[in-house]
């Protein structure tokens, strides 16, 4: 499969599919490079434990001040410099943090970006978002600022806990609703070509929208209540089940609505299928609307109402939702969707 170049106005970069650990460890092995590795992944590829490399324990909480904070003091001890580049291999937590400091670090510093989940080599390496959590807030801090290139293995999907393998078809499952093609999503399909469509369709939204002005934003879908519930969950919602989530709770307010929803029972029944097989247990309390109404206020894409994106025909359309009171038994309906005998 030939590579992919994604097109930016901060700067154009390269994907490229390879197939083994060394065209990854040549990349490491460049002049004035600093390599940052999830601690997950260099226990389970002994290639990646290498000495020199900069090891993070990934989850949320290191998307944070605080986890940033500890990478610029690794970059400062390193001696890193304004030409100093930076290889990530790790998932999409990484990528947010490491590429976050990158852009801030002697005001920009390059890195080549290794996504090592399904979620990050599916969607998350594309697009140039970088971000950490601060005060309660998912993603409030952060840049546009892309990496110099991609590597793509999808080798590494193989070793992935099921909860995050399916996190990762959260957002497949998203971009196959918006591109109105739910019956076409086949999770039994090579990650090779899931992780081929996703970033094939994503390249074309970024091509026309890079700065979430306009098209990108029905990317969010699916991210008002997926957010809150990752947030009301104490992330224990991993964020693309919390996707999933949300795209049922979406669907159901846009038949609400009275739009014309196109293959509802299938959005659900899919939805439901990934969620149990991800053996994630769900919580009736992460599930009441008065607890995630704050958490959806304060998210950054609000502008006060609650504006989301609901799907209308097999098209995705920004919305202002003010009937407030349909939303808890369309919560009621999704958590006990998920519980329901089948
Ligand atoms: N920047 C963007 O455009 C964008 C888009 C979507 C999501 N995100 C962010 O990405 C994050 C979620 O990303 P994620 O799902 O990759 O989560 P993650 O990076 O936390 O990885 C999930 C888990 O898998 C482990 N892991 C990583 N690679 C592995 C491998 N090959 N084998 C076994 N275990 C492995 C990690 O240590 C972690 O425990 C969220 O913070 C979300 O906000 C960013
Ligand atoms: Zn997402």
């Amino acid at each position: 499969m030939h590579g992919l170049i994604v097109t930016s106005k901060i700067r154009n970069y390269e994907l490229q599919f390879v197939h083994s650990i060394n065209e990854i460890l040549s990349e490491t092995s460049n002049p004035n490079t600093i390599t940052f590795v999830d601690q997950t992944v260099a226990h389970l590829y002994p290639d990646l434990n290498k000495d020199g490399f900069v090891f993070v324990e990934c989850n949320e909480d290191a998307k944070t001040v605080d986890g940033s904070k500890v990478i610029v003091d690794a970059l400062i001890d390193k001696k890193a410099n304004a030409r100093t580049k930076l290889v990530v291999v790790g998932g999409g937590v990484l990528q947010d943090l490491i590429g976050y400091c990158a852009s801030i670090y002697c005001r920009g510093i390059e890195y080549t970006l290794v996504p090592t989940t399904l979620l990050a080599q599916a969607d998350s390496c594309v697009g140039g978002k970088t971000s950490i959590n601060h005060g309660g807030r998912k993603n409030i801090l952060g840049t546009f600022y892309p990496p110099s290139k991609i590597l793509i293995d999808t080798n590494f999907t193989r070793t992935l806990a099921p909860q995050d393998f399916i996190s990762g078809l959260g957002e497949i499952y998203k971009f196959h609703i918006l591109q109105n093609k739910i019956k076409q999503f086949d999770p039994t399909k090579s990650v090779l070509e899931m992780v081929y469509d996703g970033l094939k369709y994503k390249i074309d939204i970024l091509s026309r929208d890079e700065f979430d002005k306009g098209e990108r934003r029905f990317l969010n879908f699916g991210h008002t209540f997926g957010h809150a519930l990752e947030a009301t969950s104490g992330h224990n919602i991993p964020h693309g089940i919390a996707v999933i989530l949300g795209c049922m709770v979406s669907t159901l307010i846009s038949a609400e609505l009275g739009y014309a929803v196109v293959d509802l029972e299938e959005i659900l029944s899919i939805g439901n299928d990934l969620i149990r097989r991800s053996n994630v247990q769900l919580e009736k309390e992460w599930f009441e609307f008065f607890n995630l109404q704050p958490v959806i206020k304060s998210d950054k894409k609000s502008t006060g109402n609650l504006t989301m994106v609901l799907m209308n025909n097999g098209q995705p359309v920004l919305a202002d939702v003010d009937r407030l009171d349909m939303i808890q038994p369309i919560l009621n309906r999704v958590y006990g969707g998920v519980y329901e005998s089948v």
